[in-house]
């Protein structure tokens, strides 16, 4: 059965493999290509969105970690911070039009965040599963989600999907389908199939309830 943190993973999965996507990118257009701006600018939604998520973590999921495992959330925070400047360097050095120095920004940024997902995925959401009861779970992702700014959900949904696998994919559908109002659950069940576009058949193979 999907759990609550099973959504966080799926996420998790889109942060990395966008800043993979994005990194490359950076490097190719540092050794010439054209043609690949649209690919690199993507690292501003993902800014935007890695930043609802630090602090839907601060204010809602750090705090619960702190009750079973004191003192373990505080270097998960220094690393958000640590987010912080290496998104913004590559903010400045786009901003620039410095090519080498995009690449080398977003070569850092994705070192970092495939650091920080890392232990977070090992160590503190295992935390999380382990010590936290099921349905506190659900209440503590709840206020995390509320982070998302309403009217950007949408472009949440759109930016997430294309990037996960078909598990992850089935794992953050169903949560959505437990969790939302079934009038807003309709809307993002347009915008998943928009988003994946053919994979929509194997998703309602996995989810004969679509
Ligand atoms: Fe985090």
């Amino acid at each position: 059965m999907v759990e609550p943190v099973d959504g966080i993973l799926a996420a998790h999965n889109a942060f990395r493999r966008d800043m993979e996507q994005i990194d490359a990118a950076a490097l190719e257009a540092a050794r010439g290509r054209e043609g690949l701006t649209a690919t690199i600018e993507r690292f501003r939604f993902l800014n935007e969105v890695l930043d609802w998520h630090a602090k839907g973590e601060e204010m809602a999921i750090f705090p619960a970690i702190e009750k079973v495992a004191p003192l373990v959330a505080e270097a998960y925070e220094k690393d958000h911070r640590g987010l912080d400047v290496a998104f913004a360097e590559l903010s400045d050095s786009y901003a620039a039009h410095d090519p080498l120095r995009i690449a080398r920004a977003t070569a850092a940024s994705r070192f970092h965040l495939a650091m920080h997902l890392d232990k977070e995925d090992a160590h503190l959401y295992r935390i999380f599963r382990e010590r936290i009861p099921l349905p506190e779970q659900g209440m503590v992702m709840g206020k995390m989600s509320a982070h998302i700014p309403q009217e950007r959900f949408p472009d949440v949904v759109m930016w997430m999907m294309p990037l996960i696998g078909h598990q992850d994919r089935e794992n953050i559908t169903r949560i959505w389908q437990m969790v939302l109002p079934p009038p807003a659950f309709a809307r993002v069940k347009e915008i998943i199939k928009k988003a994946i576009g053919s994979d929509w058949n194997e998703l309602t193979r996995r989810i004969p309830t679509l």
